[in-house]
């Protein structure tokens, strides 16, 4: 398929990275310091950023949760308005890098900016930003798009926008080290999932794109599983580089995407909390079950390229192929049951009048996952 791909963010990638701030901001900008919880007071990031930032004028913005709402980011917006910033540093996970995103487009748009998220209105300008990523996962460090959530109304809506994507992103894995078992395999889960979403879909011989999807699957199943127990440096490496890559826009240049597994992923976090990956570790297998005559060619290559799958009839190879996607979840600590989180039936009617609210009902890359169908996948899901 024809595409157009530029991808403007500049990667500062290693061990101790986090120093070329001080070149990557003019000195003219003054800067929105923006970060989450507090994880970086306590794993030395905020020092690193304070100090390659000692000739920058900067006011701080602290709160921003996982799964950055509405009701905050519009704190900071606020704060970017009076203090006249005009340049944003994201120092985060991806919830911090699209609360930002957000606060960037928000500061600039003229109306109620909700609609941005909710009724798509365009973007036309935003604050330019910079990332300091602190776990691998979203991708959103190098791509123009982000997920923001109304806890008033339970919505969780994502957009995308040139304006928002990342000018540079300071990669340095040596920020994983400080990481919960449980960020580290939301990550991996993450980012293997937005490698399915752009490759499991339908053939159109798009050699280049599929090697590289697999490339980054084999590396996920072969580093992943190390990165909790290896004090490894190569590992985690490995592990930042291909999240980063799995989300920037290359694999998924020129093909199908599917995305249908975010799409009822992200209504679960919306009504129940689950992490992100925590939902789509319940929702991909049952997902790819589903839609396996639709995926029928794709399945049986995954199945063969990325488990050596090559006997037996083509539902047996499809049928070992999500098992050992399940399987690999496992094995990096991620459950696939609604039942894991203590969710049961009562999550079907109400995931699926969520998603007929949200318009979802015709999902995926030939807009074949309908209400009727998320419904049967939720079920099997529990
Ligand atoms: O808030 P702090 O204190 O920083 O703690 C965070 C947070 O509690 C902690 N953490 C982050 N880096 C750490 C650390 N703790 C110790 N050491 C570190 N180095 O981890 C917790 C989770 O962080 P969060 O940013 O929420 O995680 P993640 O990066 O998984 O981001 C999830 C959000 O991104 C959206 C998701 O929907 C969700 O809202 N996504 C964004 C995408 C995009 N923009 O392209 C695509 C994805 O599909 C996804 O939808
Ligand atoms: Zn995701």
């Amino acid at each position: 398929m024809n595409f157009s791909y530029q991808n403007q963010t500049a990667i500062h990638f290693g061990q101790g990275q986090i120093a070329k701030l001080a070149k990557s901001i003019d000195k003219q900008h003054k800067v929105l310091l923006a970060y989450g919880g507090g994880s970086i007071k306590s794993n030395g990031v905020y020092q690193q950023v304070l100090t390659a930032l000692k000739d920058h004028a900067i006011v701080e913005f602290s709160g921003i949760e996982p799964n950055p709402s509405y009701e905050t980011t519009m704190k900071a917006v606020e704060l970017v308005k009076e203090e006249n910033v005009d340049f944003i540093l994201a120092v985060g996970g991806g919830s911090v890098v699209d609360g930002c995103k957000f606060i960037a487009a928000a500061a600039k748009f003229d109306g109620e900016p909700w609609d941005i998220l909710a009724k798509n209105a365009p973007v036309n300008a935003a604050i330019p930003l910079g990332v300091v990523l602190t776990l691998p996962a979203t991708g959103s460090e190098s791509n123009s798009f982000a997920v923001v959530s109304k806890l008033s109304t339970k919505d969780k809506f994502a957009f995308g926008s040139p304006y928002v994507h990342p000018l540079f992103a300071v990669l340095d894995p040596d920020v994983m080290k400080s990481l919960p078992d449980r960020q580290l395999t939301n990550g991996i889960v993450d980012a293997f999932v937005h490698i399915m979403e752009q490759y499991l879909t339908y053939s159109v011989n798009a050699k280049v794109q599929d090697r590289f999807a697999e490339g980054l699957l084999l590396t996920l199943i072969e580093e992943g599983p190390k990165v909790f127990s290896a004090n490894d440096d190569e590992v985690r490496a490995n592990v930042m580089w291909s999240a980063t890559m799995a989300l920037n826009g290359l694999i998924g240049a020129g093909v199908p995407q599917d995305w249908s597994t975010h799409g009822i992923g992200h209504e679960i976090t919306a009504l129940y909390g689950l992490d992100h990956a925590q939902t789509l570790a319940i929702i991909l297998p049952r997902m790819m079950s589903e839609m396996r005559k639709e995926k029928q060619d794709k399945l049986v290559q995954y199945a063969a390229r990325i488990w050596g799958i090559t006997e037996g009839d083509i539902d047996k190879k499809i049928d070992q192929a999500i098992e050992k996607t399940e399987s690999f979840f496992h094995a990096v600590g991620m459950k696939t049951r609604f039942a894991d989180y203590n969710l049961n039936e009562e999550v079907v009617d109400a995931l699926v009048a969520q998603l007929e609210r949200h318009n979802q009902t015709a999902m995926g890359e030939r807009q074949a996952v309908t209400l009727e169908r998320s419904k049967r996948i939720i079920r099997a899901s529990l």
